[in-house]
């Protein structure tokens, strides 16, 4: 299967099951490239998007129970960017349906540097306040 993105320890923010959400989005990422590059239907592939934007927002749900769990002292900011990638997700998805956009290896790409970054500078941040 073709990869665009691959997992190792660096993504780790030492919490189990924080590090098995990120590695099933990175898997959906590369799910998704692997549809682009063997040219799958437009249905295909927007089907894998909507089912990563889906577990993205599982995903954030869930850091914030546990930023509330732990009162984490930055949790207003990170939830701040959490809204703000799924509002821009959410905008896309809407253009897709209407056939205004489609998927391009820009968009894999930003969905890729947009949740490398986050792991390694905003869930980092993190690490040592609700993965205990
Ligand atoms: Fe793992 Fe803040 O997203």
């Amino acid at each position: 299967m073709a990869q665009l993105l691959e997992w190792s320890d660096k993504f780790s923010v030492g919490c189990e099951l924080i590090d098995k959400q990120h590695k099933n989005l990175c898997n959906l990422i590369n799910k998704l490239y692997d549809a682009f590059v063997q040219a799958k239907a437009n249905n295909v592939i927007n089907d894998i998007l909507q089912e990563m934007a889906d577990y993205t927002v599982y995903h954030f749900r869930t850091e914030e129970e546990l930023f509330e769990k732990y009162d984490y002292y930055d949790k207003e900011n990170h939830k701040n960017e959490h809204n703000h990638f799924v509002e821009k997700v959410e905008e896309f998805m809407e253009k897709l349906k209407k056939g205004e956009v489609s998927v391009s290896y820009e968009v894999m790409t930003f969905l890729k540097d947009w949740l490398t970054n986050h792991i390694l500078k905003s869930d980092m941040m993190y690490k040592d306040f609700i993965c205990k």
